[in-house]
């Protein structure tokens, strides 16, 4: 069966159909699903999804375009979250750089802050890092993240920093970029990366892999992905499933 590891299930874009959608993954091939949380709002709707569905798990975290008005008792609430059974992962959280704001002072602080939570916690962490390469790199390094282990998500960049994430023992997660035909740089890190250390995710709805691309992503759509990273190592589409379901397990510890 299929484990997604990154899903935001509770975006308005499911509000037609959720249920209905969610309901049908298992007979689809979809085993497990972590929703992400990425705001208060989507945290919170985040811990209710996951509550009402066996085969789902949620992260909790704040993204670093939406840590501008947190307080310290965000900070407590998260922890109050992450008591439960249910959440499997603090995240996601990280830099992004692509907007010039928040201010880099801000995200820094807040993903350190919130990295020292999975740290007390003794929890895995997923990274958001999006044009902020050796900023993220070196906060992680900084705080130990080596030690609390987690995956980095959407992995964006190339084989010499897939190489340190991977000796800081992560997990980079791969979805629907790596079918895109102008996605040949990760297609290189997926060629360049043991296979014990990929994770399958959707990012959904974002992301659609070909040949949906464009439109509303799913974990429906996993299989292609499955298919283009069994073409790059040259095994089945079937041991990529199995193989990236057991790393999963392994990286939220289920
Ligand atoms: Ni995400």
């Amino acid at each position: 069966m299929i484990f997604d590891t990154h899903a935001h299930y509770d975006d308005e874009r499911f509000d037609e159909d959720r249920e209905e959608l969610l309901l049908s993954l298992k007979d689809k091939g979809i085993g497990t699903v972590v929703n992400v949380g990425a705001s208060v709002a989507s945290t919170k709707k985040t811990f209710e999804i996951v509550k009402e569905h066996d085969f789902m798990y949620g992260a909790v975290g704040i993204h670093p375009e939406d840590v501008e008005r947190l307080d310290e008792s965000h900070m407590e609430w998260l922890k109050s979250l992450a008591a439960d059974e249910k959440i499997v992962a603090i995240g996601e959280i990280g830099l992004d750089y692509y907007y010039d704001e928040p201010e880099r002072d801000v995200q820094k602080k807040w993903f350190a802050r919130q990295l020292d939570l999975a740290y007390e916690l003794d929890m895995p962490i997923i990274i958001h890092s999006r044009d902020a390469a050796q900023d993220t790199l070196d906060i992680m390094k900084a705080e130990k993240a080596g030690e609390i282990g987690g995956v980095i998500h959407c992995f964006s960049y190339g084989t010499e920093m897939a190489r340190e994430y991977l000796n800081m023992g992560f997990y980079l997660g791969i979805g629907g970029v790596v079918t895109f035909n102008n996605g040949r740089k990760l297609k290189e890190v997926v060629e360049y990366m043991p296979l014990d250390r990929i994770v399958l995710e959707t990012d959904c709805p974002y992301l659609s892999p070909v040949p949906n691309r464009g439109k509303r992503n799913s974990s429906l759509n996993l299989p292609y992905v499955a298919e283009a990273i069994s073409q790059i190592k040259g095994i089945s589409p079937e041991e990529v499933i199995k193989i990236t379901n057991q790393n999963a397990r392994n990286l939220y510890r289920l």
